[in-house]
């Protein structure tokens, strides 16, 4: 079995290569496993597989205390990395205050049961509401006071990432949807990416389970999750049914001569995209750490790529910049977001 290198995000700081998404643990998602006994039973092995890295938010509820009793369950809690959110509620956008970022802060860090929080990705939901330079200085004042590691953005567009930056902000990475349905980051955010070092941390590579075999020659499902929900308006947005699935025959042919899973060829060409630093899978209904690690040994040769490429050039890029269209508010991108979770139980 070929082992799975460590990616390094920062000086001093180094990844899995294959994150751990946690947002299908919430009790609302309707994707995870059945029990938090199972859960353990799957992020336990998911470690002793080299995948050390969580990803989770503040509100992803019950996920950061879930992640804390595990952490806390090891013999050395500091061998895995976890990356939070920070994501104030939209509707009070414009009153947060620096106390209201702190309580965040302290709070994920009680929940975590950490004296510094690794990665915090923070959002905004509109960058024409003021308030957002003020939250990042209270990042950067958490960073100074050691509460923080290191900063990263969520959900951004380019635009938006570049001002960040270029006001100082100490940003490592930026997570945002990429996957062969959605190229919208190839618009503009690579080449900044490139240009200014902010790596990324792909979400959506997998479209939710979209990308499997199981769905090669299948009809559109009738009862879906939350991730499957929202990836079904990202397949319309590339071509509609039929376009992704001579994608999906695509992939099975790459898959069979390679002998892997269809979905580690969609994940695989994410993660050779020079600009992705690490991919966020999540974790599913089941453990699939064991098969994950196959992802190490595939790769991708000329022919494979440029049967892809060609599958590509006759798909669309969803339109405009990344989350640009989850910010319309007339699209149905927006409509399956919720935007104000600070105030759930745990
Ligand atoms: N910043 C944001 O706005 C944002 C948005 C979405 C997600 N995320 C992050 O990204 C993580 C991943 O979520 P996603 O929406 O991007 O889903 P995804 O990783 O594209 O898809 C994950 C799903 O794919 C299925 N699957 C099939 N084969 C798999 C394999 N080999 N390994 C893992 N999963 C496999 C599983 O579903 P079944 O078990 O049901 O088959 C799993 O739940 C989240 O947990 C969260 O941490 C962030």
């Amino acid at each position: 079995m070929t082992e799975f290198g460590r990616v390094r995000l920062a000086p001093g700081y180094s990844i899995a290569p294959v994150i751990n998404g946690c947002w299908q643990l919430t009790p609302d998602h309707g994707g995870g496993p059945s029990s938090e006994a199972e859960i353990l039973r799957i992020f336990a092995e998911l470690v002793d597989h080299g995948f050390t890295t969580f990803d989770c938010a503040d509100i992803y509820t019950g996920v950061e205390r879930l992640i804390g009793r595990f952490r806390r369950s090891l013999p050395d809690p500091d061998l895995i990395q976890v990356h939070t959110k920070l994501v104030p509620d939209k509707a009070t956008l414009h009153e947060l205050t620096a106390q209201q970022v702190e309580a965040v802060i302290d709070r994920s860090l009680e929940r975590l049961g950490m004296e510094r929080l690794d990665l915090v990705q923070f959002h905004w939901w509109d960058c024409g509401v003021p308030g957002l330079e003020m939250l990042t200085e209270c990042l950067v004042r958490a960073q100074e006071q050691g509460k923080v590691r290191l900063l990263g953005a969520t959900n951004f567009n380019t635009v938006a990432i570049r001002q960040l930056v270029e006001q100082g902000v100490p940003l490592v990475s930026l997570q945002a949807q990429y996957s062969l349905l959605d190229r919208r980051p190839e618009r503009h955010m690579t080449g900044l990416s490139r240009e200014r070092g902010v790596g990324l941390l792909p979400y959506g590579v997998l479209a939710g389970g979209f990308l499997d075999a199981k769905y090669l020659g299948a009809r559109p499902p009738g009862r879906m999750n939350r991730s499957l929900t929202k990836y079904r308006l990202i397949i319309e947005e590339a071509g509609g049914w039929e376009t992704y699935q001579d994608l999906l025959r695509v992939l099975s042919s790459i898959a069979r001569k390679h002998a892997v899973p269809l979905e580690l060829i969609a994940a695989r060409w994410v993660l050779d995209r020079p600009e992705v630093k690490a991919i966020i899978l999540g974790v599913g209904s089941r453990s699939r750490a064991s098969r994950n690690t196959a992802l190490a040994e595939v790769e991708l040769d000329s022919e494979d790529r440029q049967r892809i490429r060609m599958q590509l050039e006759r798909q669309r890029i969803p339109a405009g910049d990344m989350y640009d269209l989850e910010r319309d508010q007339n699209s149905p991108h927006s409509a399956i977001i919720k935007t104000n979770l600070q105030q759930a139980p745990l």
